[in-house]
């Protein structure tokens, strides 16, 4: 639910087997695979970035791009995800297809 993620808050959703991190960030809602892509780490916002809880790497809250640490010059994965109301729904990606997935 929306209101479990305040203003300069988050919170991790499980959704389709995956961790989804949603970021309240001055009212606008980001979302991103809640895996740190130095080691795995798991990741929240603090009001002012995203902090990895294993090394410290820290990735801008907006776009997912790291800021400082160990994983710099990576970036979050972005989730999909909608807001009605309240509620908060995952939108997974359509799978992607081969080209040739239609020859046999
Ligand atoms: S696993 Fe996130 S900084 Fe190392």
């Amino acid at each position: 639910m929306l209101s479990d993620v305040p203003p300069g808050r988050s919170k991790t959703f499980l959704a389709d087997g995956k961790r989804i991190l949603v970021s309240n960030v001055g009212g606008e809602i980001t979302a991103f695979e809640n895996v740190c892509p130095h080691m795995g780490g798991s990741m929240r916002y603090d009001g002012r970035t995203i902090t990895c809880s294993w090394h410290g790497a820290r990735f801008d809250p907006k776009d997912g791009l790291a800021q400082f640490g160990v994983a710099e010059g990576t970036r979050l994965k972005p989730m999909a995800v909608a807001v009605d109301g309240d509620a908060l729904y995952y939108e997974p990606a359509p799978e992607a297809r081969s080209p040739w997935a239609d020859d046999f």
